[in-house]
């Protein structure tokens, strides 16, 4: 495992093997990198600044999280980002992206290593996302998960295509599973 010497141990995750990728808590000051990185990747769909900024106000319902991997200069490069909303029971991943250089390197496993683990952790039964009916390389990926398509939005997307909602249960936590308690 890598570790960030800037970053307590509670913040460090173990990348799957194979990809050099730290998993940290985005943060207001990563935004306006992650912004950009976002109009890159869903251009017409891409949130505003606005909506990052209120989903990060929300931390009792939500958790995003930045990919990072050290650059050439010694310091680290963020090259993606996914974040969850949970209710239980249910968990939405809510957004992912990675880099096109960084593509293919496990880092968008990683992400969703770390976003179901969170939301089994507050209680969650199930986690659903929806995904673009043009996009399978994700829908690969998350069907690898155990995920299902359980439902179409109909043109969805702003380049008219489907929404695809996918439906991944979760193992039920028995009464020996500690939930954590958010405030
Ligand atoms: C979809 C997306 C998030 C996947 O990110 P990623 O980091 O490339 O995904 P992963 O590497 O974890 O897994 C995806 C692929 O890499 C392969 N892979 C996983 N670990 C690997 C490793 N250690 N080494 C090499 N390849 C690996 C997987 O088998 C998979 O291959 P395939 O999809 O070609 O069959 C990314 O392509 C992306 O950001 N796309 C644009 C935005 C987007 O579509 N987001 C999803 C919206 S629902």
């Amino acid at each position: 495992m890598m570790v960030d010497p800037e970053l307590p141990a509670s913040d460090q995750h173990a990348p799957p093997s194979g990809a050099a990728a730290l998993l940290r808590d985005m943060g207001p000051e990563d935004l306006d990198f992650i912004v950009a990185l976002d109009k890159k990747l869903f251009g017409a769909d891409a949130w505003p600044k606005s909506m990052f900024v209120h989903e990060l106000a929300h931390p009792e319902t939500r958790r995003y999280v930045i990919a990072e991997v050290p650059d050439s200069a010694g310091g680290s490069l963020a090259v993606g980002y996914a974040g969850l909303m949970c209710v239980a029971p249910t968990g939405d991943i809510q957004t992912i992206g990675v880099l096109p250089d960084h593509e293919g390197r496990g880092i968008a496993r990683a992400m969703l290593d770390e976003l179901i683990a969170e939301a089994a952790s507050r209680g969650a039964t199930e986690v659903m996302l929806e995904v673009s009916a043009v996009n399978p390389r994700a829908q690969r990926l998350y069907e690898r998960y155990g995920f299902t398509h359980i439902h179409t939005r109909r043109k969805y997307y702003r380049d008219g295509s489907d929404g695809l909602v996918m439906h991944l249960p979760l193992p039920t936590p028995d009464a020996s599973t500690t939930v954590k308690d958010y405030p």
